[in-house]
């Protein structure tokens, strides 16, 4: 059965894309010019790799994933500067989910077709009125096949690992350009290769290179396809 069959009238625009093509941002603006919901659908991969390494799990026990997907929690809030918080199993993990070692760990885990199972209901649940702006790699292609609203966003590995470069160094975060270079090349073959809901634009997607553009003419162009 399809659960999200109950939903369908309401109108979804899904952004897919790899690792620092600006979805998170792009995505979350988009929303709130529309004033529809947003689910960061990264952040519960994420999440659930950041429980599993406090309950000190082996990342090679797909039972005990699997397990863990089921079981933990997972909560969104704006915090008053507008911030999107994450909450694991009710504490605050923000911080700890932008590390490049939680988003290893979230792409490793994202690789079992029974985590990606466990997590499919909860990602169609945010389907709710009047509207939603879904941010991942398949939410296109297969958690909301039927959106009326395709985006798929690229821009070059080096220009994205800069974005990474800058958005953690403005952090405090001492990092490594080279390294970031890297491990994003190592995290797009992973989720463009694996066998489950590869990483790939739906056949209906507009894909939107967005090297060399500005936030605002990324936010302008999306927000086009839904209100010409
Ligand atoms: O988007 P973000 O970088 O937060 O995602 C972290 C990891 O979670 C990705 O590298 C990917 O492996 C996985 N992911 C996924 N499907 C999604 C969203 C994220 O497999 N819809």
């Amino acid at each position: 059965m399809n659960s999200a069959a109950p939903h369908t009238s309401i109108p979804v625009l899904t952004i897919d894309g790899p690792s620092g093509s600006g979805k998170g941002t792009i995505s979350r603006l988009v929303s709130q010019q529309l004033g529809w919901h947003y689910l960061d659908s990264g952040a519960l991969y994420r999440a659930v790799g950041v429980a599993a390494g406090w309950a000190d799990l082996d990342l090679a026990d797909p039972a005990a994933l699997v397990r863990c997907a089921f079981d933990t929690k997972v909560g969104f809030r704006d915090d008053p500067s507008g911030e999107l918080r994450v909450l694991v199993n009710g504490v605050d993990a923000t911080d700890e989910l932008r590390t490049e070692t939680a988003g290893a760990a979230a792409s490793a885990i994202a690789a079992i077709p029974e985590v990606r199972s466990a997590l499919k209901d909860r990602q169609r649940a945010f389907r709710q009125a009047p509207g939603l702006v879904a941010d991942g790699r398949d939410m296109g292609t297969v958690i909301f096949p039927d959106a009326p609203f395709k985006v798929f966003l690229t821009a070059s590995a080096e220009e994205r690992a800069e974005r990474r470069y800058k958005q953690l160094k403005d952090k405090g975060v001492s990092v490594n350009l080279d390294g970031l270079l890297r491990e994003i090349l190592a995290r797009d073959a992973r989720d463009a290769s694996r066998a489950v809901a590869p990483l790939r634009p739906a056949d209906d997607a507009v894909r939107i290179d967005t090297t060399g553009l500005g936030i605002d003419a990324v936010v302008e162009r999306v927000l086009q396809l839904v209100t010409p």
